[in-house]
């Protein structure tokens, strides 16, 4: 199948944004009295932000939270990882990742970013990379998180390309799954033991090729 158009996630692929989620979280579990792992923090990848809070306060044993408690420890959490965010740097772009989006573009194949983060828009400014995108769906635009496909499958309608001629690159198995369940081919960027339904699995997008793309 040809591929007409490559789909992003953000958080993983394009940039390390995990460290910055991960300091915010861990202020806000230092707040309410336990330590927040780094292994904790992977439970948080590719899940969004209210979702992730229920994963810190069942990992802190904490039980019984308002919803408005809730909103306003999201809010505390958001604000401390916006101040990291925007101090961030175009050198903090994943090795490969501009490369490989202008040698797309340059092949007259269209790309779309597909994230779950509301805060996608301030990281690609941050970055410059916001005029590589043909699309931008982001955490501000749908409304069912992955593994549902519906980023993705915003991001191919906005194209204009069918889910078939789409190729999807996560870093987290549920963005592999909703990947699968838009009907898109996907590239996994990470290790194989957690994304082995992709299609191809590579360590990061340097190692992305047009020929590798063609080859799925
Ligand atoms: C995803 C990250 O891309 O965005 C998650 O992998 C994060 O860790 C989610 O929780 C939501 O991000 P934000 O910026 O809207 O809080
Ligand atoms: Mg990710």
């Amino acid at each position: 199948m040809e591929t007409k158009a490559c789909l992003f996630d953000l958080d993983g692929v394009i940039v390390d944004t995990a460290k910055y989620h991960y300091q915010a979280w861990r202020s806000l579990a230092r707040r309410l009295g336990f330590d927040f792992s780094p292994a904790h923090n992977e439970r948080l990848k590719g899940v969004s932000r209210m979702a992730s809070l229920d994963i810190l306060l069942e990992v802190g044993g904490i039980s019984g939270v308002s919803d408005a408690d809730k909103q306003r420890m999201a809010d505390e959490k958001n604000a401390e990882y916006v101040s990291l965010i925007s101090r961030m740097t175009p050198d903090e772009v994943l090795p490969g990742a501009e490369d490989f989006l202008r040698s797309l573009r340059a092949a007259g194949i269209r790309t779309a970013l597909g994230s779950a983060s509301k805060n996608a828009m301030t990281i690609l400014d941050r970055l410059q990379l916001t005029p590589l995108f043909d699309a931008i769906v982001d955490g501000t635009k749908v409304a069912k998180a992955k593994p549902d496909p519906e980023v993705f499958l915003r991001g191919a309608e906005a194209l204009g390309v069918a889910p078939a001629e789409c190729v999807v690159f996560e870093d987290a198995e549920a963005g592999i799954e909703a990947a699968i369940a838009g009907g898109m081919r996907c590239v996994g960027i990470g290790s194989p033991d957690i994304l082995g339904r992709a299609n191809l699995v590579v360590p990061g997008l340097s190692a992305m090729t047009l020929d590798r793309l063609r080859a799925l």
